[in-house]
């Protein structure tokens, strides 16, 4: 069978951080499984993913997931014509859970394997929406990354801009846990800022300067500074006001740079993606700027269900390679800091 022929079934695979992913996707923008084992109890306690216990987890459930995925599917193995993994960027350990299933999946059932960067994935979960259009400027907003990433044409990517400190989720993560919310405190965050208002007025660092580049450290700072001094003075603030405020100043500079980014580059799409694109803030923000300033720029939004990690948005990203013939092999190694150099790794 052609690999390139209709009806190309792949199996794709992530584990990079803390959800043990399985998915089925036909012609790269079907989803025929999508199988998600996430991990967020065992990491709750800690305030964080602890990667030892993170890998272990991937260990138990990465053969149920491939198990569950290609059943629910439908499919038969021989159906498949390939298996997509993720081999960074994230935890060395998680990684190699999937890079390792991938292997030994794609050695015994006679398949080629896909190497996806897990960025490139996010990027390719608005795939699901519809095709990517090129020249395209992608926002990844995730809990490790905040970068915007131009695709002057289909596999070709090069970070514009990128956070200097934290990434947008550590941020909201870490003030979260100022305001004794669960971790990841992204959702909830967001949920508390439609009920108050930007009372506060956070700093919005570096919004003016002329780069494309973001800070969310000094915002983190006085915002934690502000909850311990109504500490010391007993003083009670509102957290619906604080949530609001926070993510305000998230959107102003996330909008402002995105459209800095705009103006610099004729695109005819715009992708936003990744964890923190659930984000109601942003997607609102993001909105509001194109159709004001830039209206034929098609905004493409990574779907709700797919913003956080999956391996259907793998198996996206993995079909685009595939038509580039990007493969690797058994030697295939996870790599936790991958950059957007993919090829390094792959067998042309
Ligand atoms: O992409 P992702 O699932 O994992 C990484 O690859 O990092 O992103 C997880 C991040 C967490 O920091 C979480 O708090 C954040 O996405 N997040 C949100 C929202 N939903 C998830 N942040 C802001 N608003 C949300 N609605
Ligand atoms: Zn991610």
């Amino acid at each position: 069978m052609d690999i390139l022929e209709p009806n190309n079934l792949i199996l794709s695979i992530e584990s990079s951080c803390d959800e043990t992913s399985v998915a089925v996707i036909q012609n790269g923008n079907k989803i025929l499984s999508n199988i998600v084992a996430t991990q967020i109890n065992s990491h709750q306690r800690f305030g964080g993913v602890v990667p030892e216990v993170a890998s272990r987890h991937h260990i138990e459930q990465i053969t149920l997931c491939i198990d569950q995925a290609i059943k629910q599917a439908n499919i038969s193995v021989d159906n498949l014509d390939a298996v997509a993994v993720t081999y960074g960027p994230g935890l060395v350990g998680a990684l190699l859970v999937g890079v390792s299933a991938a292997k030994a999946f794609a050695f015994a059932n006679h398949l080629p394997i896909i190497p996806v960067n897990h960025m490139i994935g996010h990027i390719y979960a608005a795939r699901f929406i519809k095709p990517i259009v090129f020249p395209s400027l992608a926002l990844l907003v995730s809990g490790g990354h905040t970068e915007l990433v131009f695709m002057p044409e289909e596999n070709e990517f090069k970070i514009i801009g990128e956070t200097r400190d934290d990434a947008a989720g550590e941020a909201f993560d870490k003030v979260g846990r100022v305001m004794g919310l669960k971790y990841p405190a992204g959702k909830q965050i967001d949920q508390m800022a439609k009920m108050g208002s930007d009372t506060f007025n956070f700093p919005r660092a570096m919004e003016h300067e002329d780069n494309l580049d973001f800070s969310f450290s000094g915002l983190k700072s006085a915002f934690i500074n502000t909850v311990h001094h109504a500490d010391q003075v007993h003083e009670e603030l509102n957290k619906n006001d604080l949530a609001a405020s926070f993510q305000q100043s998230v959107v102003d500079v996330i909008v402002e740079k995105t459209k800095k980014a705009c103006d610099k580059l004729d695109i005819k799409q715009l992708i936003l993606a990744g964890g923190v694109a659930a984000n109601s803030g942003i997607r609102e923000g993001l909105d509001n700027m194109l159709t004001k300033h830039f209206p034929k720029v098609d905004f493409v939004k990574a779907p709700l269900t797919l913003c956080g990690d999956n391996g259907a948005m793998i198996g996206a990203a993995g079909y685009m390679l595939m038509q580039h013939r990007v493969f690797g092999d058994l030697t295939l190694n996870a790599n936790p800091s991958l950059e957007f150099d993919w090829e390094l790794n792959a067998v042309k």
